[in-house]
């Protein structure tokens, strides 16, 4: 090529220097040519630079290649295994590290991975059942900006309904970008919304008239499905219905008023639970004309739980790593055994409940000396041992339940000589629950021990009944008052 130019050059000069002096024409010669050289030697480096600079990305991609072919080798050697992969996506730092591993389950997840390689909207191939379990990964649009994963599908154009008579006459399945349902599914159990848009057009061709449906859809679990936009599964309407707009007000939709005229329904649909659409199904065609146009599966956010309660819940929100999880139990926290290694049909065992108290609740209190009534007496306490939660008040010996949940009481006092028989009864809101006697002459040890189900509010005294209570100051407090919250009921809000 350079040679060409030489040439070029040359014939160029020659021609322009024909006019001019040999001195003159020698010296323009030089000057041309030095300048095309420069710009010669110039482009020269350009063209190493970028060179220099493919060789270097081709360099990275066999680098990536390398890395990739040495992941599918360790998967291949694991799957046998069925190792849980290592994705936790909130986890920055280890998706990082293992960027070659990562196929996020949603786009939601890619983009929360903060990866560079997820910085920009497009195309990205995820695995909503997970990395090594169930359905091959799906190439899907990822809007980065929102989150949002969109499925395209076979049936996305306008497609032309036939003129046909009788219901559902027509019918069209629908097929996902990479075939697999099982995808759809778990991408809309793991996202917060999905939604999909349809438009149909019709000149006749009712959906629902009297009862009757010539038209209608299965839903991802091949359900039939009558209601074309919102989530009210049960409710046959179109998006003039919910927008009160139809042609004829007492309709739902504008196709339901079967007649010669050119007439369409939108609709979109957001019930997550029965989404996608699998197939469309329309009838009734007597006139000409007529076409259904559907829009893509969109699914975005992420399930959120305050309180997870299942192995199932962990899975949705994004766990995988087999083991022990604390989950929200009826009445407490319980420990459950997760297996990740199905992906979405996760094993879950129970183990059992942790102890977990939102406070401590526990009390001792005595009494120093010898308590006498002539008639039955709430026992005061004038001795603090131990009173956690501060819920035993000494003065008027009442403990009022702070937690609800389970408790033990024990009380032990003797009974003086100097009394006949003589009881302490326990009460709970002033109801008695169960008691004690000294029954025999002289001095007797009268004991309590007791476990109830108490619910916040509740008070709970001992009473005695006239006679003596013994304490004396050479053995120490005689009457002891015990109470301890076993297990609480764990209230989920
Ligand atoms: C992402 O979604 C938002 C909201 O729907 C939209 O405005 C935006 O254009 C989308 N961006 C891309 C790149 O698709
Ligand atoms: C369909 O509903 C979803 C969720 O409410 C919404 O984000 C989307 O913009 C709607 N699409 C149309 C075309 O109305």
């Amino acid at each position: 090529m350079s040679v060409t130019f030489f040439i070029t050059c040359l014939l160029v000069v020659t021609v322009v220097g024909a006019e001019v002096a040999p001195d003159e024409f020698q010296r323009q010669f030089d000057v041309v040519i030095m300048a095309k050289f420069d710009q010669l030697e110039a482009k020269v480096r350009d063209q190493e630079i970028q060179l220099k600079m493919a060789r270097d990305e081709i360099l990275s991609l066999k680098t990536k290649v390398q890395r990739l072919e040495s992941v599918l080798v360790e998967n291949a050697n694991t799957k046998s295994r069925s190792v849980g992969s290592n994705r936790i996506v909130a986890d920055k730092a280890m998706a990082a590290t293992s960027s070659a591993l990562f196929v996020p389950r949603t786009c939601q997840e890619a983009r929360e991975s903060g990866l560079p390689e997820f910085k920009d909207s497009g195309m990205y191939w995820i695995d909503p059942d997970g990395l090594e379990i169930g359905d091959g990964a799906i190439y899907v649009y990822c809007n980065m900006t929102t989150g949002a994963t969109t499925v395209g599908h076979d049936s996305e154009a306008t497609i032309e309904i036939p003129k046909c008579s009788n219901a559902g006459c027509y019918s069209r399945s629908i097929v996902y970008n990479g075939g697999s349902l099982k995808q759809m599914k778990a991408l809309a159990e793991i996202s917060a919304n999905c939604h999909q848009t349809i438009q149909v057009n019709c000149l006749g061709g009712p959906f629902t008239v009297n009862g009757i449906d010539y038209a209608w859809w299965n839903d991802v679990s091949g359900t039939k499905q009558n209601f074309w936009s919102g989530s009210e599964e049960s409710i046959h309407i179109c998006q003039c219905g919910i927008e009160n707009n139809c042609v004829r007000p007492d309709l739902e939709c504008n196709c339901d008023a079967n007649v010669a005229v050119s007439l369409s329904d939108n609709g979109n649909i957001t019930l997550k639970r029965v989404l996608p659409v699998t197939k469309l199904n329309f009838g009734q065609i007597n006139h000409n004309g007529g076409s259904h146009t559907l829009g893509k599966f969109t699914c975005s956010g992420k399930p959120s739980y305050a309180y997870p309660s299942s192995c199932a819940d962990l899975w949705r929100i994004g766990y995988t790593l087999n083991g022990l999880y604390p989950v929200q139990g009826s009445k407490r926290v319980e420990f459950i055994h997760c297996d990740f290694s199905l992906g979405q049909n996760v094993q879950e065992k129970k183990i059992g409940y942790a102890d977990v108290k939102t406070q401590a609740v526990e009390f001792y209190v005595q009494r120093s000396d010898e308590l006498l009534s002539s008639s039955p007496k709430v026992i005061p306490f004038n001795v603090e041992i131990l009173n956690e939660g501060g819920a035993m008040n000494l003065v008027s010996g009442t403990f009022t339940v702070p937690k609800t949940g389970t408790y033990l009481f024990d009380f032990s006092g003797v009974k003086d000589t100097s009394s006949g028989a003589m009881s302490v009864v326990f009460s709970v809101n002033d109801v008695k629950k169960a008691s004690t006697l000294g029954d025999d002459p002289g001095q007797f040890t009268m004991n309590l021990p007791s476990i109830w189900h108490l619910v916040k509010g509740d008070t709970v005294k001992l009473t005695m009944s006239s006679g003596t209570l013994y304490s004396d100051d050479r053995n120490g407090p005689l009457v002891h008052f015990t109470g301890i919250l076993l297990e609480e009921d764990i209230v989920f809000v």
